[in-house]
């Protein structure tokens, strides 16, 4: 199945549960709008084009639970709803982007029936572009990678952060396709680690031979040669800096990938971003992108076990923001672009680079 789709036979929303991975592979129905944003909030679906799509079914779904007789009274109800969903996690523009493409659709419905059949076939139009675009992405990006490379990747940018496919990952699957035999290195990206019960999930499905390594040890790696390319997904991009980046875009990653950036560049690494145009925020500057902050006992326990004491004063961040100083190429549906990425070059680059 998808990472994320709409259950016709119960009406609501199916979702491979995350928070069981590796152990089990189960999925999890999202029967009302509070089951949703609990399941985003607990990264039951995560990653940012999979959030998008859980956005948008979100809509939907809060059109079909809502009661009210009066359309008036519905679309304001569906208007609460969808702001609830749209701010369950505040990074990854996709959640609030697509939540706000479809609820457009009620601007457009006079009646109840009609505006509960909008919004679902709105939705699925957009997981149905989701995957499509990922295959585009994963062709274009597949063009930077020779036979025999080893890729470094963290967090998970893989199906399971999409509708279906994958934005890095879909990188690897391409190429892949193409004959081409590529390694993947996977972080274990602390302190949810995406990359060890996620990413080696699905890299092992796939055939892809896959080493895990902890976070800390991606300088040894790259310091030792290990590493062709580093390939990373993208919560948002924005393209301007504000005050702390200046002019220059700012990436917006799962915590840890702006210290691979500046490995990568210490040792001449290409450092490629691969995310879909819906995750470039060109609307915003990079001050005004609020980096998540996480339950500090995500820290003081693992699995429920405790690690630190139970007072710790904690940091817990879930993204971090890599300048685009540091990107050699950024893959997109549309190609490969090289930063800087002034905005019209950055609109007209259609031929794909090499590294
Ligand atoms: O906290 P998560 O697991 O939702 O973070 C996910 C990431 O940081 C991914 O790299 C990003 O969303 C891109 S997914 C194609």
């Amino acid at each position: 199945m998808r990472t994320i789709e709409w259950d016709d036979d119960r009406d609501c929303i199916v979702m491979v549960d995350q928070t069981k991975l590796p152990a089990e592979y189960t999925t999890y129905h999202a029967e009302t709008v509070a089951d949703l944003i609990e399941s985003i909030q607990l990264l039951r679906v995560r990653g940012a084009p999979a959030l998008g799509a859980a956005g948008a079914y979100g809509v939907a779904l809060a059109a079909r639970r809502n009661d009210a007789d009066a359309f008036d009274a519905f679309v304001e109800a569906v208007r609460a709803d969808a702001d609830a969903i749209a701010t369950a996690r505040p990074t990854a523009v996709n959640l609030s982007s697509e939540v706000e493409t479809v609820l457009a659709e009620l601007d457009a419905c006079s009646s109840i029936p009609e505006a509960r059949e909008r919004t679902l076939a709105r939705a699925e139009e957009i997981a149905d572009a989701d995957v499509a675009r990922n295959k585009r992405l994963g062709e274009h990006g597949a063009d930077l990678l020779a036979d025999g490379d080893t890729v470094m990747t963290h967090c998970n940018a893989g199906a399971l952060a999409t509708v279906d496919w994958g934005t890095a990952l879909g990188v690897i699957y391409s190429a892949q396709e193409a004959g081409k035999d590529v390694r993947v290195i996977a972080n274990e990206t602390r302190p949810l680690n995406q990359g060890a019960r996620i990413t080696t999930t699905e890299l092992l499905e796939h055939g892809v031979e896959t080493t895990l390594i902890p976070d800390s040890a991606s300088g040894l790696c790259m310091q030792e040669g290990r590493v062709d390319a580093v390939v990373v997904g993208a919560d948002r991009i924005v393209l301007d800096g504000g005050e702390a980046f200046g002019d220059q875009g700012v990436v917006f990653n799962k915590i840890g990938t702006y210290n691979h950036a500046v490995i990568a560049d210490r040792h001449d690494v290409p450092f490629v971003v691969a995310a879909p145009h819906a995750t470039i925020d060109t609307e915003r500057s990079a001050d005004e992108v609020e980096i998540e902050q996480r339950d500090p006992d995500e820290l003081r326990e693992i699995y429920g076990v405790q690690n630190a004491p139970e007072d710790t004063d904690v940091y817990n961040p879930a993204f971090d923001a890599t300048p685009m100083e540091l990107v050699d190429y950024l893959v997109t549906e549309t190609g490969v672009y090289e930063p800087p990425l002034d905005r019209v070059a950055f609109e007209m680059a259609d031929e794909p680079a090499t590294v």
